[in-house]
């Protein structure tokens, strides 16, 4: 079974509480559970993590092929804006990767409109709150398909 590795950025881990007007009610947990059970309908094993320090995101990027994932669904967070060595450790990987935004970042404040990490991803998904990660699966799931993987 392919496996997908799903990475949630710097204060995702307060969803539920943090701005529920903006990044919706369900808390994190209530998103990973629906992402790994669309990911058995779709025969994939999800495997969430969730950290507020860049480094263990880079890490668990880094690790992701070494460890056998077929693709990578990442949230950064702010770092989206701004993180150069993030954005250079996805470049440096040899997995489709797609960013999920809950938020419509495109209409929100001006410092949030530019993605340093959209240049180097798959596919960016931005504005459909949890139903984004939802989509970010399906895309991910035909095309490990599509390749055989
Ligand atoms: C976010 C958008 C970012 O600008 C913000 O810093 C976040 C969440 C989103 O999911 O909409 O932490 O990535």
């Amino acid at each position: 079974m392919a496996r997908v590795l799903l990475i949630h950025g710097p204060n995702l881990n307060l969803l539920g509480r943090r701005e529920p007007e903006i990044y919706g009610t369900l808390t994190l947990e209530e998103i990973n559970r629906r992402v790994r059970e669309l990911g058995e309908e779709l025969g994939l094993e999800v495997k969430c993590v969730q950290s507020n320090s860049e480094g263990t995101i880079i890490d668990a990027i880094q690790e992701a092929a070494a460890e056998g994932f077929a693709a990578v669904i990442i949230n950064p967070g702010a770092y989206t804006h701004y993180s150069y060595a993030i954005r250079d450790c996805i470049a440096a990987l040899s997995l489709p990767v797609v960013e999920v935004h809950l938020s419509n970042i495109y209409a929100r404040e001006e410092f949030r409109h530019r993605s340093v990490i959209a240049p180097v991803v798959w596919g960016q998904i931005s504005g459909f709150g949890a139903l984004g990660y939802l989509l970010a699966l399906r895309a991910v799931a035909e095309k490990i398909k599509a390749e055989g993987r």
